[in-house]
């Protein structure tokens, strides 16, 4: 393990500590909950696919580092996420063609940039991030209805959407990976 991932991880655990003390965001574990998971799906995606480890766990560690750092609006968390992540791998003096690609992982991250995603780190990141909600469900709600006020009905279908989503993002042979164990979850947390 590089000492630049040893450095980002311990940048991220000092500001998802802080994160979790804040009643705004009903302190929520984003290390635990979202940024380790993450960083494990997106580790062992770069090995099976031979991708650049290393981009792809800083690419991990950073992806919404803007969200427990309380920086900007959480809709454009991937711009405000992709500006730290090269302010502070730039302090760290990581090579700047590294740092490019670190950005890229970062900034498309996000659903909407899914068209701009040409890498393999790139899809390795942003394909571990929709596989962690799945293994994190029960935050999901929470975020629905303790974060978001919404009724029974508004959040079982703002969650049944955002997996959905998340399962159409993924790169074609993540999906095929992962088909059995997703379609498993849908159809028996959302019985209709
Ligand atoms: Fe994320």
């Amino acid at each position: 393990m590089s000492e630049t991932v040893d450095k980002i991880r311990d940048i991220l655990l000092e500001k998802c500590e802080r994160h979790k003390k804040n009643p705004k965001y009903g302190y929520y574990d984003y290390w635990n909950d979202h940024i380790k998971p993450v960083v494990k799906y997106a580790v062992y995606l770069a090995e099976q696919y031979g991708a650049d480890v290393e981009i792809v766990e800083l690419g991990a560690l950073l992806h919404d580092i803007s969200m427990p750092s309380e920086y900007g609006e959480r809709s454009e968390h991937h711009i405000y996420s992709a500006e730290m992540a090269e302010k502070l791998l730039t302090e760290l003096n990581y090579p700047q063609d590294r740092i490019g690609l670190v950005r890229k992982c970062v900034f498309n991250h996000a659903g909407r940039n899914a068209h701009l995603r040409d890498t393999l780190e790139e899809n390795c990141v942003s394909d571990a991030d929709a596989l962690a909600h799945f293994d994190r469900i029960p935050s999901l709600f929470c975020l629905a209805y303790n974060i978001h006020g919404m009724s029974l009905d508004e959040g079982r279908e703002y969650v049944k959407e955002r997996l959905q989503g998340d399962i159409n993002g993924l790169s074609e042979r993540t999906k095929l990976m992962y088909k059995s164990k997703l379609e498993a979850i849908m159809q028996n947390v959302f019985v209709d």
